[in-house]
């Protein structure tokens, strides 16, 4: 679980707000010890403190990148699929860590939610984009435990993971996302987030 950001452009640290009577992060944590058999938070280093809610805590890096590398040293060498998961999208159901996990076990080297994306895609300087086969990607992300390591090797930098691990040569697959599934990024994130509370 990556919460090491420091939220610019919520305006703080968000992983850390209220939502629904708890910190937001809390709420991705609740869903991944669910299904997962342990969970690594990832925080920012200047609350390194061990975290009750989860098994490990550890202090993040500069960029997503890093802290997720931060994390995957103190996931058990073991472990055979990794899912990597936002603090920032706390609407992600158990059921989606299900079956991006379920994706890796029958054979590929990772697995990402997608969504299909409704609003005509366009450059800014002109220019529509295909919008056909184009999926939005979102957390949690599951991967063999060995193809996410070496796609890191080298502290390469990406939005996700899935990037990197298909950059190493490894297969990614898409399984149907969440549209409830939002990241929180800014302000008005929260908000709808609030309005979409179970
Ligand atoms: N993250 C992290 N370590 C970083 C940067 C991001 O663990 N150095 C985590 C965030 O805490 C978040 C997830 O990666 O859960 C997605 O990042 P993002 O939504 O961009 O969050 P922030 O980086 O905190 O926000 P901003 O980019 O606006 O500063
Ligand atoms: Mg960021």
């Amino acid at each position: 679980m990556v919460a090491a950001g420091s939220g610019t452009r919520f305006g703080g640290p968000k992983q850390y707000t209220e939502l629904g009577g708890r910190r937001l992060v809390d709420w991705a944590l609740d869903a991944a010890r669910r299904a997962c058999d342990g969970v690594v938070l990832v925080a920012p280093p200047d609350r390194p403190d061990h975290d009750p809610a989860a098994d490990h805590t550890v202090p993040g890096g500069a960029t997503r990148s890093a802290s997720v590398r931060c994390g995957l040293e103190a996931v058990p060498a073991d472990a055979p699929v990794v899912v990597v998961h936002d603090a920032a999208r706390p609407l992600a159901p158990p059921e989606l860590f299900d079956a991006v996990i379920e994706a890796v076990e029958a054979g590929a080297d990772g697995a990402v939610p997608g969504v299909l994306v409704a609003d005509t895609l366009r450059r800014v300087e002109g220019g529509v984009l295909d919008r056909d086969g184009v999926v939005a990607v979102q957390t949690p992300q599951a991967f063999r435990a060995d193809a996410l390591r070496r796609a890191h090797e080298g502290d390469p930098d990406a939005t996700d993971d899935a990037t990197l691990v298909e950059a190493a040569g490894g297969r990614v697959v898409v399984v149907e996302g969440d549209r409830r599934n939002l990241k929180v990024t800014d302000p008005t994130d929260l908000e709808l987030v609030r309005a979409l509370l179970p």
